[in-house]
């Protein structure tokens, strides 16, 4: 059994002041650090799906380390739009991986390792694309293959990227925030894990989401700095200011896959 601490978009300023629509990011990733040290028991690691800082900033990184060191189990990160692997590879500490393209210097593409985290095959994959090509993602054909060739079909598998793969059914969400290539992705994982691919891990939202496409869990976390809408017809997506202060805990056993979404109260800055 893995127990996985699930959360995202914590969007670090370069200092602590930053606030996003009134909220202080900062402050809110306290919060949150806090409530996961709070649990009764020990997860086995989180992973962060990415938009660590807000811009890509030494200074927003180092911040990030210095909070997130106060989680005092392995943390794994994807890259999230807003963040610069570089600057994540220097600033941040992982926990035990595998590469699966090593090569690849602005790529964050790796298998979970270590520990009970051999009994599954978990992945994390970079979905960035050029800033200026827009907010969605698109997984490259090495990451793709490299996936593939790692699944063995006699583990449990799932994906952690920052970028959601299927529509959730909120149009601009649904026009802009997904990766494009992403049903074509789970379907060919799918095929390859035959029948053992547990779910699609992403944050990039600020929602949560809990759904199924293609029979896959589809999961993910909202962020702590801001939450943003997401109703069927919105041709926009707009910040709620503040918002709950989310984390979902994932709990892996051999023949199941359960997932609590968590938020603590709503707090003033
Ligand atoms: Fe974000």
């Amino acid at each position: 059994m893995l127990e996985v601490i699930h959360i995202s978009d914590t969007h670090f300023g370069p200092d602590r002041s930053l606030e996003i629509r009134g909220a202080n990011a900062c402050d809110r990733a306290v919060a949150l650090v806090e409530a996961i040290n709070a649990l009764p028991f020990s997860p086995d690691f989180i992973v962060h799906t990415g938009d660590v800082a807000n811009d890509p900033d030494p200074a927003a990184y180092a911040l990030a380390a210095e909070v997130l060191s106060g989680l005092k189990v392995p943390l794994y990160y994807a890259t999230g739009n807003h963040d610069d692997v570089s600057m994540m590879r220097e600033a941040l500490r992982f926990g035990p991986l595998q590469p699966l393209v090593p090569d690849e210097k602005d790529q964050l593409c790796y298998k979970i390792s270590g520990g009970k985290a051999e009994d599954f095959e978990l992945f994390v994959i970079d979905g960035k694309v050029p800033p200026d090509e827009g907010p969605h993602g698109f997984i490259t054909e090495n990451q793709s293959e490299a996936v593939l060739r790692a699944i063995s079909g006699t583990k449990p598998v799932a994906v952690f990227i920052h970028y959601p793969l299927t529509p959730i059914g909120s149009k601009w969400i649904d026009r802009h925030l997904l990766v494009t290539n992403g049903a074509e992705f789970q379907n060919a994982v799918s095929a390859k894990a035959g029948g053992q691919l547990r779910g699609i891990f992403s944050g990039h939202l600020h929602r949560g989401l809990q759904l199924f496409r293609g029979g896959v869990l589809q999961s993910g976390v909202s962020s702590p700095a801001c939450e943003f809408t997401a109703g069927p017809e919105d041709d926009f997506c707009d910040f709620l200011p503040g918002g709950p202060i989310p984390f979902n805990h994932i709990t892996f056993t051999a023949d199941a896959t359960m997932v609590k979404s968590y938020s603590l109260p709503f707090i003033n800055s």
